[in-house]
């Protein structure tokens, strides 16, 4: 897991990276954990949608995903690149994209948030939460089931730390990072 080829000359590893599937905690968990560290606290989604003027679902239905996925890829960029050290939560599928997964190696530590999918879908629930992530219009549980099985690879490859999100409360979660981020 983690650090491979990418890792070394130029790599700036400051800033502390939180990675996983839609409802695994990472704005939230981030959020906190910036508090914590005194830290800003950058969302990818937010940046994209601030750049875009409108939502990430409504950027979906006029642009369509690959417009998202391009514009993702520069709020990834953008946030690697902060000269300040940051707490940095990506969208669930930002690790599908092998630059993302470079420039997030080398830019900072990274936890993959984990929880198995049905536990995923009770957080993200029916409403709001679920309207505003158009990949899960299918349905919560199947959805982050399939998704968790095509993604599994690429979560493991851009990895420093596991960190299991089951059961725990945000606090706890947030515990769990900061203990194994090195500092
Ligand atoms: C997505 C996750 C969402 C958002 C978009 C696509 C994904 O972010 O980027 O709806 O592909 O998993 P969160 O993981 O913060 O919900």
């Amino acid at each position: 897991m983690g650090r491979d080829a990418m890792d070394g000359a130029g790599a700036d590893d400051s800033h502390l990276v939180l990675v996983g599937l839609m409802g695994a905690g990472k704005t939230t968990v981030g959020y906190q954990c910036a508090k914590r560290l005194g830290r800003p606290f950058v969302d990818t989604d937010d940046l994209v949608q601030t750049a875009a003027g409108m939502t990430v679902a409504e950027l979906f239905a006029v642009s369509g995903e690959g417009r998202f996925r391009a514009m993702e890829r520069e709020a990834v960029a953008d946030a690697c690149a902060s000269p300040t050290p940051a707490v940095i939560a990506c969208g669930g599928g930002a690790v599908l994209h092998a630059d993302n997964r470079k420039r997030l190696q080398s830019c900072g530590f990274v936890v993959w948030l984990q929880a198995p999918p049905e536990v995923l879908a009770d957080r993200v629930g029916a409403g709001m939460q679920r309207a505003e992530r158009p990949l899960l219009a299918g349905g919560p549980a199947s959805t982050l089931e399939r998704l968790g099985a095509v993604r599994a690879g690429a979560y493991e490859a851009v990895a420093d730390a596991v960190v299991d999100t089951e059961g725990r409360s945000v606090d706890e979660v947030v515990g769990a990072v900061l203990e194994v981020y090195p500092q």
